[in-house]
């Protein structure tokens, strides 16, 4: 039965991506026709696996968006590079469970080298720990977890057993661009969203020093305190002078945690280190592997540079969770969850697939191609590239407000490529950004194209 059941969606999955670069990249239908095409009353009887699946396929099309293809612009969104999907696929057959070192050896084993190979790709410290999350949202919340745990215990509390009601105070400052995934991290965490304490950023949005130096001097010594910076912004790209951050803020006892979910990985090129220099400094790092590596949905990657907080901030116990030697990871000890897929597999397969180089050259070629699109664009009158394209995202305003919103949405009905919008600085942009591993100087120029023709119909 499993044969034909899995080979009936092997040939679904791979005419999908055989056409995927050519399909309206955008989703055509509307809620009620999908309700209508797969909604239905409750099944009381079975039906045949194969024909659930072909029917799937069919009713779901329309309202699939073709974001693992070449030409999707939007949100920051990687594709997946194929043998992430095929690696992924044997998670699924397998079917492992990454708890427990007992629950699956090999997925706990490779949790582990890849672990390693990811510090080593970084240049993060060796001894830091990592914990395979389903995306940044949740490694920010597992950082900050440890980071809270870190700054409490220094000040003689153990909040995971005291609780946080009656606990020291902890300030938490932010950059003025934080991500709202770090905000809401710090609100499952207990901390207030007026409670945290913004930093002015810049015109790219990096947090400015000088107003990171004034906040700080109004702290007391020893005060615990845990600092949120960026490697990435949403918009710009542009990241914090992290080394910088953590000097100064390591100077007041304060955790620095790096929400880095796509701009970490410039870490990877040679010429764009500089852009998130000092990293290593840092007391945790937030990231993404759907994002920039290419794997497919979900898997981010919590990063905290000394063990023993980390393992404090998310480790339970329980008399049936019988463990292992210490040399057996329980991979439960670094991720909020227990039971979990094994969504290392897919990266373990893209880094030996890869290699370093070809990490580093898919990062560069999407700046490369970014840069690209954004001259590409600049060339007709009227359009502003709002940002400065450091890295692999695109503001791009088309003579002013309302025409920006038009053009946005001209683009997504005509359906060559996808990109959303976002206010930037007052002003609304369209937002384009290069994530994905399949993208080729063919599909920018294309797209330019398609956008610059929308932009003159407008
Ligand atoms: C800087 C930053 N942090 C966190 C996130 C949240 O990531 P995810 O939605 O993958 O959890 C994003 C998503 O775009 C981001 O850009």
């Amino acid at each position: 039965m499993h044969r034909s059941v899995l080979e009936t969606a092997h040939a679904i999955a791979t005419k999908y991506l055989d056409e995927v670069a050519q399909r309206h990249v955008g989703g055509s239908a509307s809620p009620i026709e999908l309700v209508e095409a797969l909604g239905g009353s409750l099944p009381v009887g079975a039906t045949d696996p194969m024909e659930v699946l072909q029917q799937l396929a069919i009713k779901a099309d329309p309202g699939i968006v073709a974001s693992a293809g070449p030409r999707y612009f939007g949100f920051v969104t990687g594709g997946a590079v194929p043998v992430t999907v095929g690696a992924d696929w044997l998670g699924s057959a397998w079917d492992q469970n990454s708890c427990l070192y007992v629950m699956s050896p090999a997925i706990a084993v490779i949790e582990d080298i890849v672990s390693t190979w990811l510090l080593e790709l970084l240049d993060l410290p060796r001894h830091a720990s990592v914990g395979f999350v389903t995306g940044c949202h949740m490694a920010n919340f597992t950082c900050l977890a440890a980071a809270r745990h870190e700054v409490l215990r220094r000040a003689g509390w153990n909040v995971e057993a005291q609780g946080l009601q009656r606990a020291p105070r902890v300030r938490v400052l932010a950059g003025g661009e934080v991500h709202i995934s770090a905000v809401g991290a710090l609100r499952y965490l207990g901390f207030g969203t007026e409670e945290i304490e913004i930093i002015p950023a810049d015109g790219q949005g990096r947090m400015r020093l000088d107003a990171l130096e004034a906040a700080l001097a109004k702290g007391t010594a020893g005060e615990p305190t845990i600092l949120c910076a960026q490697a990435g912004n949403v918009s710009t790209g542009a990241s914090d002078p992290i080394g910088a951050i953590a000097d100064r803020a390591h100077a007041h006892g304060a955790w620095v945690h790096v929400d880095g979910a796509f701009g970490l990985w410039a870490a990877l090129v040679p010429e764009l280190r500089s852009q998130v220099a000092g990293i290593e400094r840092a007391d945790s790092w937030a990231t993404d592997a759907h994002k920039w590596l290419n794997v497919p949905y979900d898997s981010g990657l919590a990063i905290v540079s000394s063990p023993a907080p980390h393992r404090a901030a998310m480790s339970m116990k329980a008399s049936y969770l019988q463990r292992g030697t210490e040399e057996e990871r329980a991979g439960m000890d670094w991720v909020p969850e227990s039971s979990r897929r094994s969504r290392v597999l897919p990266i373990y397969a893209l880094i030996k697939t890869l290699g370093r180089e070809g990490l580093a050259r898919l990062v560069s070629t999407n700046c490369a191609l970014a840069r690209r699109m954004a001259d590409r664009l600049s060339s007709a009158g009227g359009v502003i590239i709002l940002n400065d394209v450091v890295l692999n995202q695109v503001l791009v305003q088309f003579k002013d407000d309302i025409t920006t919103s038009h053009v946005i949405a001209k683009v997504q009905a005509e359906g060559t490529c996808w990109a959303g919008g976002a206010f930037w600085q007052g002003k609304q942009a369209m937002r384009i950004s290069v994530s994905n591993w399949s993208t080729t100087e063919r599909d920018i120029d294309r797209s330019a194209e398609a956008i610059l023709r929308c932009y003159r119909s407008v």
